[in-house]
């Protein structure tokens, strides 16, 4: 297997509203960032992914872009940026940034154009289409709810716009389009940037003809996924772009791709003849969520599924791509609310997970705030939402399903993105130590709990663990390079796997459960001795590996030899 520098790495991920805000206004900003740069030095991550921070009329958080080359007021100016990249470099921290192509803002000026009329040599940068049958051009449902087209009055024909109607999707089938966008990559590029993260990169290419999505629900509008992801042209989009913008550069690319299959995997993301170094999987997240428009209820998850999904693409892509590892980005509950559990084993879990992303094969993403091991969060009354997911989700069940508003709150409170989103809690005073002024989404209120200072101050915090992890990671190359095995198939508590790098083997032991379950090192793997590289108890009641009784939420790693 080749040895690359992104395959080393641990990933940060920034939501820089949410992170930590300079000026008092509310909203995190990038001359707050730079403040906290020696905080992730200290961690010790290699990377910083950092969501949208574009000119963007923020209809959807920055994902919703109206100028590429350009920052959003909120966060500040270009110099700010040029600053925080410079800070980076200099902690020896590198910056890949978002790039979101598959949409752009109806506030872009290429949009503005395209509307003014149908023969403005703008119009085919977006996907314009004559109603049918007085209705629209076809039965797709946008993922934020509704019609996936949006009717123009004033050359009376409809956008299509996968997510809200304030981001129109932009048309690849037009070489033009395509080109300018490799024209702004590589604007960034030469300021120096490692990298991109590639929103929804794998719905560029759509089915020509744009047909009905198959009728599979009761509703108007269905999911037409397959008729716009992993589309005709996607492979040979996503190669011209290697070919004129991504090849010349020595970056890490990833691309969020919900839906593959690791065979989908191991064409994009081919060790040898790949176009992105990684993709973003979605299997394991849709374990246990019930996402979409539906409102029921959160589905148990069994150990099993998610043994069998991650084995499936650890094995899948073993030797001929690679995984990117992670539990929880700016989309997701918290991972420590969704996989472990986060009242009285909160420690005990978010440690257990930290240890299951940076023990797998792959390049592990944190996401802000778990390192502390930040929850999910209640709040009472829809208004104290902002996501606009979520608000239409909840509008769309109350007003026009009949839902109960606190059952659909309910849902909320388990899936909402917004429990990843609320402010990084800093410090135990007021408003979390995230801002001066009053926070553009409510803080959790157990901040004066949960908070960098307090994690920061005890040797014995997840920060710490996540910092030890990350270091043995640095030192240990079986932990990067090694190859993963899974014991125990079928228990239901105890995820347990081995990983081999030569004459190297470490066993990775990891009780998902609050019961302490037995623990029995199969027969066939001999070791002459263990020793415990990390752990999340400081008292084992016994280290003897053919025999051991794990506590709840224990997570241990030896190096046998
Ligand atoms: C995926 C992003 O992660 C999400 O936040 C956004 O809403 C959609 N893509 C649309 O850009």
């Amino acid at each position: 297997m080749n040895k690359a520098w992104w395959k080393e790495a641990v990933v940060y991920q920034i939501y820089p509203r949410s992170f930590y805000d300079s000026n008092g206004d509310g909203i995190g900003d990038l001359r707050g960032i730079i403040q906290k740069l020696d905080y992730l030095k200290e961690l010790g991550i290699d990377v910083v992914w950092l969501c949208p921070v574009y000119k963007s009329p923020n209809d959807d958080n920055g994902y919703d872009i109206s100028n590429y080359q350009d920052i959003m007021d909120e966060f500040g100016t270009l110099a700010d940026w040029e600053e925080l990249l410079a800070e980076m470099h200099k902690r020896g921290i590198k910056l890949v940034m978002d790039l979101v192509v598959n949409h752009s803002s109806d506030e872009h000026r290429w949009f503005e154009e395209s509307r003014k009329s149908k023969d403005n040599p703008y119009r085919d940068y977006y996907v314009w289409r004559p109603g049918k049958d007085g209705r629209e051009p076809n039965n797709w449902r946008s993922f934020f709810g509704g019609s996936a087209w949006q009717y123009d009055e004033q050359t009376g024909e409809y956008y299509l716009h996968l997510f809200t109607k304030k981001q129109p999707d932009l048309n690849w089938e037009n070489p033009k389009v395509r080109e300018e966008i490799y024209k702004m990559m590589d604007w960034w590029l030469q300021k120096g940037i490692d990298g991109f993260r590639m929103d929804v990169v794998n719905m560029l290419s759509k089915v020509p003809g744009l047909p009905d999505a198959p009728v599979l629900t009761r509703d108007r509008y269905q999911f037409g996924s397959q008729l716009y992801i992993n589309g005709p042209r996607l492979m040979e989009f996503l190669t011209e772009m290697k070919q004129k913008v991504l090849s010349r550069y020595d970056i890490l690319t990833v691309g969020e791709t919900p839906l593959v299959t690791t065979q989908d995997a191991v064409m994009i993301a081919n060790e040898e003849t790949g176009v992105l170094k990684m993709v973003f999987q979605f299997e394991h997240m849709d374990l246990s969520a019930e996402t979409g428009a539906e409102v029921g209820t959160v589905k148990p998850r069994k150990l099993s599924g998610l043994k069998d999904v991650m084995t499936r693409w650890q094995k899948g892509l073993e030797n001929r791509a690679w995984n990117s590892i992670y539990l929880g980005n700016h989309d997701q509950p918290r991972s420590v609310s969704q996989f472990g559990e986060d009242s009285r084993y909160r420690v005990e879990s978010a440690k257990l997970l930290a240890t299951f992303i940076h023990m797998l094969q792959g390049t592990p993403y944190v996401y802000q705030g778990d390192e502390i091991g930040m929850t999910n969060v209640a709040f009472e009354s829809i208004q104290d939402y902002r996501d606009v997911a979520t608000l239409n989700l909840y509008k769309e069940a109350v007003e026009e399903k009949g839902v109960d508003p606190q059952a659909a709150l309910k849902v909320i409170h388990a899936k909402s993105r917004d429990n990843a989103r609320t402010p990084i809690q800093w410090d135990a005073s007021g408003q979390a130590g995230f801002t001066k002024g009053t926070p553009w989404i409510k803080v959790n209120p157990n901040y004066k709990e949960i908070n960098v200072s307090a994690a920061l101050a005890d040797p014995d915090s997840i920060f710490h663990y996540y910092k030890k992890l990350i270091q043995l990671r640095k030192e240990n190359p079986v932990i990067v390079y090694g190859t993963y095995d899974l014991i125990l198939d079928s228990h239901e508590e105890i995820y347990a796997f081995t990983r081999t790098l030569d004459r190297e083997r470490l066993v990775v032991i990891l009780n998902f459960s609050r019961n302490s379950p037995m623990f029995y090192l199969p027969e066939n793997i001999s070791f002459s001795s263990a020793e415990l590289l990390i752990g999340n108890y400081n008292v084992h009641p016994s280290e003897d590996l053919r025999g051991t009784m794990l506590l709840p939420y224990e997570a241990r790693v030896y190096r046998l030899r």
